[in-house]
C-alpha cells in the first residue's frame, strides 16, 4: 500500500511529483521514488529507502515533462532502495508504480523466471512491470490491459514507456485512483488521493474498479477491460488549502491534541438538534433493527463506544466489529441493519471492503469520516464529516474525539427518533470542549509522571464499561509512538490471566472514571497492588479512595460515565506523547506505520 502520483504537462514533472509525494506521505514513508522520460527518450529513475527527504538528497534528475512517483509502505519485501518503486522491466523501457497487493505474484513470477526473466526486488510489483514488458508489442495500453487479466488482488498502477513519451497508463481494481485535468487542458495529474492536486482548478474523474485510463497532456480516455471506451463524468475540484503547519508546537501530534476543544466543538456545531445524513432518511433510521459499527484501530475503538451509547440511549441492539474481520464472519446483515463505517481517512482498505460486503447484503451504510472526497464518502448512503481539519500525525488523536462526538450525536438523534429523548446527554456533551481544555492544563503534570514511567517496557491499561474501549485506545497510542508493549483490558478480566504478568516492573494505568463501577475498580486496583505492580490512576476529582492505593494519581474533571472517554482519552494521549518524547521516538511518523492503510 502506498501513494501513487503522476504528472504530464508544461511544468516540471519532477517538481510536481515531489510536491505530490509530500501530500501522499501519509500513505507510507518507507521509501520514495520517481521515474520519468528524458528528452532523449530514455527512462530516468531515482529511488531511495526512507522518507522523501532522503530521495531529495539523492536526486540529480533534470527537468522532465512526464513522470510517475511513489511513496511506499512495505508489504512484500524489506525497506530497501531495491524494493522501492518505481520498478523497471529488464530492458529499462517501462517504469511502474503500484499501490495494493498482487495475491498471485508467486506463480506469475515463477512463470516469468522460467522464461529467463530476472528479478531484482522482493516485491509483488516487479511482476506487473515484467508481465507488461512480456506482452508489449508496441501498444502500451493493450499490454497493460492483457496484464490486468492475469492479476489477482486489489491494486492501482501507473505505467510509462520510453516509446510513449506523451502518455501514462493507469488502472485500478478496488484501490482509489483519481485523474485530474487542469482548466485549459494543458496538464494532467494522476494521484491516489485527489487532495494531492495542488493549486489549480481541476476536473477530476475517479477510476472505478476494472477501468483503465490513457492520460495525455490535458486529456484522458477511459476504457473497460475489453478496451471498450467509456464515457465518465468529471467532478470539479478546487484545492486551495495551504499545507498544515505545526503552529509552534514541536510535533503535529501535540498540536492536534491541543486542538481538541475546538475540533470537538466543530463536530458538534449545528448538529445538536438534527443530523444531516443526505441519502438516509429519518424513516430509514427509525426502522433499523440493529446497528453495526465497523472500523480499524482507533476508529474501531470509537465504534465500540458508539455501540455502547446506542444501546444505552437509543435502545438499539448494537455491535462493533473490526473491519478486517467483517467479511470473514457470517454477519446477520439485512436491509434492517444500519452499518456505520468510521474512518478518519476514508481510504482504509479493510473498512472499504467491509462496507462493500455490507452493501452486497442490502444494508444501508452511514460513513463517519474526516477527509472529504475520500473513497468511503463516495460509496456510502449517507455521510457525517468530522470537520476536524487535516490530521497529520500518524497517531490519531483529534479525529478520535471528533468521532466520539459524532457517535454521541448519533445516539442522541436515534434516541429522539425512537421516542427516548436523551437531552441530559446532549447538555453534558456541550460542556465537553471546556472540560477537555481543563485536561490540557494538566500537560506539565502528565509530562513529569511520564518521565517516571518511561523506563518500563510493558504497560497495562484497565478500566470498566465506557473505560474499557478508552483503555484500548490509550494502549494503542502508547504502543504506536513509544514502542512500549501495552494492552488494554476490562478491569475484571485481568484476574482471568493477564495478572500473571504483573510485578514491580510492569505498571498498570487504571482509568477509574466510570462511576457505575467504582467499587469494582477499587477492588481491581487492590488486586494489582497486591502483585507489586506500580499503579498510575486517572481518576475523577471526587474519587478520593483511589489516592491511598495508587502510586500516582492524575485527577481529571468529573463527567457522566458515557462521556468520560473524552476526558480520560485526552489524558492518555498526553501520557503516550510525553513517554515517546522522553524516549526520543519519531512521534509524528512512527516506524512501520502509515497514516492511511490502503491494503487489506
Ligand atoms: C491509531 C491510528 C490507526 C487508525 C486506523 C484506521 O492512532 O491512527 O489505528 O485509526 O488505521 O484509520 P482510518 O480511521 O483512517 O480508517
Amino acid at each position: 500500500m502506498c501513494g501513487i502520483f503522476g504528472y504530464l504537462g508544461q511544468q516540471d514533472a519532477l517538481t510536481l511529483c515531489l510536491q505530490g509525494l509530500e501530500r501522499l506521505e501519509y500513505r507510507g514513508y518507507d521509501s520514495t521514488g520517481v521515474a520519468g522520460i528524458t528528452s532523449k527518450g530514455k527512462i530516468a529513475l531515482c529511488k531511495e529507502a526512507g522518507k522523501l527527504s532522503e530521495l531529495k538528497k539523492k536526486l540529480k534528475l533534470k527537468k522532465l515533462e512526464i513522470a510517475i512517483a511513489h511513496t511506499r509502505w512495505a508489504t512484500h519485501g524489506k525497506v530497501t532502495t531495491v524494493n522501492a518503486h518505481p520498478h523497471l522491466d529488464t530492458a529499462k523501457n517501462i517504469a511502474l508504480v503500484h499501490n495494493g497487493i498482487i495475491e498471485n505474484y508467486i506463480p506469475l513470477r515463477d512463470q516469468l523466471k522460467k522464461k529467463g526473466i530476472p528479478f531484482l526486488s522482493e516485491t509483488d510489483s516487479e511482476v506487473i512491470v515484467q508481465l507488461i514488458a512480456d506482452s508489449y508489442e508496441g501498444d502500451l495500453l493493450k499490454a497493460v490491459c492483457q496484464t490486468l487479466h492475469l492479476l489477482k488482488g486489489a491494486f492501482a498502477i501507473a505505467v510509462i514507456h520510453s516509446d510513449h513519451p506523451d502518455e501514462i497508463i493507469a488502472a485500478s481494481r478496488e484501490c482509489p485512483l483519481s485523474i485530474g485535468v487542469a482548466d485549459g487542458a494543458t496538464e494532467t495529474i494522476i494521484s491516489s488521493d485527489p487532495n494531492a492536486f495542488l493549486g489549480a482548478n481541476w476536473n477530476v474523474l475517479f477510476l472505478r474498479s476494472g477501468e483503465i485510463a490513457r492520460a495525455k497532456k490535458g486529456s484522458v480516455e477511459i476504457f473497460d477491460l475489453d478496451l471498450k471506451p467509456l464515457q465518465k463524468k468529471t467532478e470539479r475540484m478546487i484545492n486551495d488549502t495551504p499545507p498544515p503547519s505545526k503552529e509552534g508546537f514541536p510535533h503535529f501530534m501535540l498540536k492536534e491534541i491541543f486542538e481538541q476543544p475546538s475540533t470537538i466543538q466543530k463536530a458538534l456545531f449545528g448538529r445538536e438538534h438534527a443530523l444531516e445524513l443526505k441519502g438516509l432518511s429519518d424513516e430509514d433510521l427509525k426502522n433499523k433493527s440493529q446497528v453495526w459499527f465497523i472500523g480499524c484501530g482507533t476508529s474501531y475503538h470509537a465504534g465500540l463506544l458508539g455501540s455502547m451509547l446506542l444501546e444505552e440511549f437509543a435502545h438499539i441492539p448494537s455491535h462493533a466489529e473490526i473491519a478486517s474481520e467483517v467479511r470473514y464472519r457470517v454477519p446477520i446483515f439485512s436491509k434492517d441493519t444500519l452499518v456505520v463505517a468510521i474512518s478518519q481517512s476514508g481510504e482504509t482498505a479493510d473498512t472499504l471492503s467491509a462496507v462493500r460486503e455490507a452493501k452486497a447484503h442490502g444494508c444501508q451504510v452511514l460513513g463517519i469520516c474526516n477527509v472529504t472526497n475520500s473513497t468511503l464518502t463516495r460509496e456510502v448512503d449517507g455521510a457525517i464529516f468530522l470537520k476536524a481539519g487535516p490530521e497529520v500525525s500518524v497517531c490519531s488523536t483529534k479525529a478520535f474525539t471528533s468521532q466520539l462526538t459524532v457517535v454521541t450525536l448519533l445516539a442522541i438523534y436515534l434516541a429522539r427518533l425512537r421516542g427516548n429523548p436523551a437531552e441530559p446527554l446532549l447538555a453534558a456533551l456541550k460542556k465537553i470542549p471546556e472540560q477537555v481544555a481543563e485536561v490540557l492544563k494538566l500537560a506539565p503534570q502528565i509530562e513529569q509522571i511520564a518521565k517516571k514511567y518511561s523506563s518500563y517496557n510493558n504497560f497495562f491499561f484497565m478500566g470498566r464499561r465506557y473505560m474499557w474501549p478508552t483503555c484500548l485506545e490509550a494502549a494503542l497510542k502508547l504502543k504506536e509512538i513509544s514502542y512500549v508493549n501495552a494492552g488494554g483490558y476490562p478491569a475484571g478480566e485481568l484476574k482471568h490471566g493477564p495478572i500473571a504478568l504483573l510485578d514491580a516492573h510492569f505498571p498498570v494505568a487504571a482509568f477509574c472514571a466510570n462511576g457505575q463501577t467504582r467499587d469494582k475498580i477499587l477492588s481491581n486496583l487492590m488486586e494489582v497492588k497486591a502483585r507489586g505492580a506500580p499503579v498510575l490512576a486517572f481518576a475523577p476529582a471526587d474519587f478520593y479512595e483511589v489516592e491511598a492505593i495508587a502510586d500516582h494519581t492524575i485527577w481529571l474533571p468529573a463527567v457522566i460515565d458515557p462521556l468520560a472517554p473524552f476526558i480520560s482519552t485526552v489524558a492518555g494521549q498526553l501520557l503516550a506523547y510525553f513517554i515517546a518524547k522522553q524516549k526520543g521516538c519519531n512521534i509524528d511518523q512512527p516506524r512501520n506505520l502509515a497514516k492511511s492503510v490502503t491494503v487489506e
